[in-house]
């Protein structure tokens, strides 16, 4: 096969063939595909698309390029997807809690994207904890503590290792098909037996519009139930930042404080969603009340913090020590008013600035750096009120913060021109549309 005539088919919007995809896709893992090549394959994947039997054989040839995680035992496995946003903190909730209910949770997680952050980056605000396992300690882990946290490993769909890097600086992530195939080839090579997706849009997220997260939806459903693998979904509202705490080790002390049954509402109620979602995928509980109020109870007797605990220590980490945060300086309401808009694009880049975020891939990040919201959309403000906090030990750093985030916060001096500004529900069940 010429890999320029599998280009050009692309290009000129018809079908690949399997075997085109697998020679492509083999080839660059192999080395045999220069990254000049691959990209423009990414492009002309990227401005024409791909058909859904094109998705799931792309999907399966990314897989194909590496080795699968092998099964410990029957114990169901589950996991959790999130598209990535804003004070996204379920994951270090999620994994620890479903453990308890006797599921395997082997959570591949990546690095901050964009604005938002990344479970890994959080989690290594942990002093000691590794992040680095390999397939027989992520074994070893989920027999000893039924649940794992870490990053993909060298022989774990290695074809998206590489591609996700071209597509980074080729402008070509914001592809449906390529984003399908990228998050769901890494959950396929876990051997789940259940996924919940948590599918975010608004500005805080990298969807801006509902319908483009109910695009994304579909189609790493359709590509998990083709796989077999019991796949749900939530679309999730990400018009402001989930809970209060943005930032790494800030972001792990709400953590915390949610697995001992406190916490902010909305991570705790969004972390209940996700996790009933896959006890009534795994017949571990046949209706969602029941599922939530189990999950509910395991937050509130400390067995979930426990069971983190536990996770923390078998990955090297020490939660003894508190984590260091940031001197904080308050940012104060101009005048009073309702809070109708808090841009999580901006607010994202204020942490960026202060360097709780990378600018380039591999920068170290300051995981001392976060906000702290003291107000969410929908609430009522008085001149001079702590709107939020930012935690930060440069002050230079934190002054440009403070201009973006001052861009970032809406307040509206009446009701009236709030209306229709007020906060919309956190979560939508998509599965029952689809199903
Ligand atoms: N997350 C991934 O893992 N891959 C993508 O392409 C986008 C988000």
């Amino acid at each position: 096969m010429i890999p320029a005539v599998v280009i050009s088919k692309k290009r000129d919007r018809e079908q690949l063939s399997n075997d085109e995809i697998e020679f492509m896709i083999q080839g660059y893992a192999r080395g045999s595909i220069p990254d000049y090549q691959m990209s423009a394959l990414a492009m002309a994947i990227f401005l024409n698309g791909m058909s859904e039997q094109e998705i799931s054989n792309l999907t399966d040839a990314m897989i194909a390029s590496g080795s699968r995680l092998a099964k410990v035992d029957d114990t169901p496995r589950v996991d959790k997807h999130s598209t990535g946003g804003l004070g996204d903190k379920t994951s270090l909730i999620l994994a620890p809690l479903l453990a308890c209910c006797e599921l395997h949770v082997p959570m591949i997680s990546g690095r901050g994207l964009g604005i938002t952050g990344g479970t890994l980056d959080k989690l290594e605000a942990i002093s000691g904890f590794k992040t680095n396992l390999s397939e027989s300690d992520i074994e070893s882990q989920l027999r000893s503590v039924g649940c794992v946290i870490t990053g993909a490993t060298d022989t774990l769909v290695p074809a998206d290792k590489k591609l996700y890097g071209l597509r980074d600086v080729t402008a070509t992530v914001p592809s449906i098909p390529l984003i399908t195939a990228s998050i769901m080839s890494k959950k396929i090579a876990e051997t789940l037996d259940a996924l919940v997706l948590d599918v975010k849009f608004g500005s805080g997220a990298f969807l801006a519009t509902e319908a483009l997260a109910e695009q994304l939806a579909a189609s790493l459903m359709r590509v998990g139930k083709n796989a077999g693998v019991k796949t749900t979904a939530l679309i999730t509202d990400m018009t402001q930042p989930l809970g209060e705490m943005i930032g790494n080790a800030c972001e792990v002390d709400e953590s915390v404080e949610v697995l001992q049954g406190g916490g902010p509402s909305d991570v705790r109620e969004l972390t209940i969603e996700l996790a009933a979602r896959l006890l009534i995928s795994t017949q571990c509980e046949t209706n969602l009340d029941d599922a939530r109020l189990r999950l509910s109870r395991l937050l509130d007797n400390g067995a979930a913090m426990e069971r983190f605990e536990r996770m923390v220590q078998a990955q090297g980490g020490s939660l003894s020590s508190s984590r260091p945060l940031g001197k904080s300086r308050r940012f104060l309401a101009s005048h009073s008013g309702l809070v109708s808009s808090l841009d999580g694009q901006l607010l994202g880049q204020a942490i960026i600035a202060m360097g709780g975020g990378r600018k380039i891939a591999g920068e170290a990040i300051d995981f001392s750096v976060g906000i702290k919201m003291h107000s969410k959309i929908g609430e009522s403000v008085e001149t001079g009120q702590a709107l939020l906090e930012i935690l930060c030990d440069d002050e230079s750093a934190s002054d440009q913060a403070l201009r973006l985030i001052e861009q970032a916060i809406v307040i509206s001096s009446s009701e009236k021109t709030a209306q229709g500004k007020t906060a919309t529900a956190l979560w939508r069940d998509y599965s029952s549309i689809e199903n």
